[in-house]
């Protein structure tokens, strides 16, 4: 199950992405925006960010316009990896390396052909857990959110 959500900037894409989950029989539950009338990313972060970090869905996709600002608000919620991605290489290595929860996109900067190429490797594309340099590095960045990160 697959959280989305976006602001204006990024309505397209997310509509996109829709399409893509949609005929691919994937669920997922539309925080909105639903409409291109302005609105403020972090809210809508914040909802995907929460519910994610809840673990109320494995996965989620935020759309701006950059992907930039929604990414950046979605990081400050604990638990959450949020990438921006603009091409199929970040798409994939966000998830190996990073273990990426949310990913972000932005459609004044992403086609949405692109976007959907993103949202499928990102969806499709395990992390390396078997691979102790990334869960010990992802280990680190948990511990920098919780305060209790050390460096000799
Ligand atoms: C909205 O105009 C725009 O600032 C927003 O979509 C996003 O790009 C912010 O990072």
């Amino acid at each position: 199950m697959i959280a989305l959500g976006c602001d204006h900037g990024g309505i397209n894409l997310k509509k996109a992405v829709i399409d893509y989950l949609d005929k691919n029989n994937i669920e997922y539950v539309d925080y909105g925006c639903y409409s291109e009338d302005s609105v403020d990313y972090p809210i809508y972060a914040y909802k995907v960010a929460t519910a994610v970090a809840k673990g109320e869905f494995e996965k989620g996709i935020l759309c701006c316009g950059t992907g930039i600002g929604i990414s950046i608000a979605a990081n400050k919620v604990k638990g959450i990896r949020a990438a921006v991605v603009s091409n199929e290489f970040g798409a994939e290595m966000t998830r190996r390396h990073n273990n990426a929860n949310i990913l972000c996109m932005g459609g004044r900067v992403t086609t949405e052909a692109d976007a959907v190429k993103f949202a499928d490797i990102f969806l499709n594309t395990p992390f390396s857990s078997d691979e102790e340099r990334h869960t010990r590095r992802v280990q680190m960045l948990s511990d920098i959110e919780n305060g209790c990160f050390e460096v000799n």
